[in-house]
């Protein structure tokens, strides 16, 4: 029982059960699929999701976990017989070309990044290695195990709207919007970018980009503004909210993100950017006032308590003031449209944060009390 339970935990069942080797199994399944920084935030809900819509499909996720990769995030489809999780990092130039070599990859759908712009001011060479080089490194990879045959390949980017810079009060950003990078963060991105591209023209990589407005949802890491004011609201801490909080993001939930991904993977015209959002614009003051709002709420506390712990802070250098995408194109073309309202995702994400707190707590522990003290001690 315990030899087959441990098979069962390799994967191999399902070939156990009918009587073929695994290798016959993963042959019969129509595409081998690389999905990189699957441990994150929003890889997790895009790994989940092609693992369960696509039991044809073998998924690998490749991911170094750093502290941002959780493999808690995907303890409900680790068993699964069509995932297979590899500890990699894609600066590791050698370790891409093994993988590459070892797996015979109809399509790359490449997320790993450092992503956040708070630790991209205080360390951008560690933005440069992963979001530059890595990136490199994938393509490179992926080029040459293709052979320059690239029938039926893919290599799909999954960028930020950041890379656009910042808008003033009208307007939002286009595809044919120009790159304007304002963070060590968004200027990696874009560069990462512009290289897909460049090997899309130079080599004819087949190619898709999309570039993403803000994610929320479950499993964010507490970096990030709404779970970190999660966290704090429930801990009874203040809120710090950088300079006047009249900064503008356009919201959208992690699993409307993961189905656009989907559509653009499958459905994307091969050199084509994809622009995604939600259509759904908050100064950072009127999210943090409904997050308290609804934080009183299913906490049972007294209308108004949790705002009384915001508190503004020193603004954070080169802040971005204002993002907005203009999603017309996913929209008319692949047939994308959010599913739910904020109200609704927000609502999920505090419901997801209050039953997962162990979740939370393991994340929150260790090095995160370091970044914390660092980030918001002298503000
Ligand atoms: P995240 O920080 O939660 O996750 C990134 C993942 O990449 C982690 O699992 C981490 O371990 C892994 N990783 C980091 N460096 C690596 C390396 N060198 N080798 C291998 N793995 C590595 O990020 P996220 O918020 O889930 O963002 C995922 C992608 O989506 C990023 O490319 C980001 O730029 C993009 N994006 C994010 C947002 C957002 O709001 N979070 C919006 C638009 C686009
Ligand atoms: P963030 O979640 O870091 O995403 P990004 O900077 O990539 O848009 O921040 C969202 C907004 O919230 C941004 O305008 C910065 C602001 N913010 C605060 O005011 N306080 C904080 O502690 C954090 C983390 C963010």
């Amino acid at each position: 029982m315990l030899f087959l339970a441990a098979f069962y935990r390799n994967n191999n069942c399902i070939a156990l059960l009918y009587g073929f080797d695994i290798f016959t199994y993963f042959r019969t399944m129509q595409k081998t699929l690389l999905i990189t920084g699957g441990a994150g935030f929003i890889g997790s809900h895009v790994v989940r999701l092609f693992v369960l819509q696509y039991p044809d499909y073998h998924i690998i996720n490749l991911d170094s976990l750093t502290y941002a990769g959780n493999l808690e995030n995907l303890k409900d489809i680790e068993d699964r017989p069509n995932y297979t999780f590899v500890k990699a990092d894609i600066t590791d130039e050698q370790a891409m070309y093994d993988l590459f070599g070892k797996y015979n990859f109809d399509g790359v759908i490449h997320l790993a990044a450092e992503s956040h712009v708070d630790r991209s001011i205080t360390d951008p060479n560690a933005f440069i290695e992963t979001n530059v080089m890595g990136t490199a490194n994938l393509l490179n990879a992926a080029r040459t195990a293709w052979k320059n045959d690239f029938t039926n390949k893919r290599f799909y980017h999954v960028s930020t709207d950041e890379v656009y810079g910042s808008l003033g009060a009208e307007g939002f950003f286009l595809e044919t919007t120009p790159y304007d990078p304002q963070s060590p963060y968004s200027a990696s991105k874009a560069a990462s970018d512009h290289l897909v591209r460049a090997y899309g023209n130079t080599y004819h990589l087949p190619f898709v980009i999309s570039n993403c407005s803000n994610n929320y949802g479950p499993n964010q890491f507490p970096e990030k503004l709404i779970p970190l004011f999660f966290n704090n609201i429930k801990n009874n801490k203040p809120l710090p909210v950088y300079g006047d909080g009249k900064y503008t993001r356009d919201w959208l939930y992690v699993v409307d993100h993961a189905h656009a991904i989907d559509k653009v993977y499958h459905n994307g015209k091969n050199g084509e950017t994809y622009n995604i959002g939600g259509f759904n614009e908050w100064q950072n003051i009127e999210l943090i006032k409904l997050l308290c709002e609804k934080m009183d709420h299913k906490l049972g506390r007294t209308p108004g308590a949790s705002a009384g712990l915001i508190s503004y802070i020193k603004d954070r250098p080169g802040h971005d003031r204002r993002y907005a995408i203009d999603a017309t194109k996913i929209n008319k073309e692949l047939g994308w449209a959010p599913s739910v309202t904020f109200e609704e995702g927000l609502s999920q994400t505090i419901d997801w944060y209050l039953k997962n707190e162990e979740w939370l707590d393991h994340v929150t522990s260790g090095n995160y009390q370091n970044y914390y003290q660092e980030q918001y001690t002298n503000n």
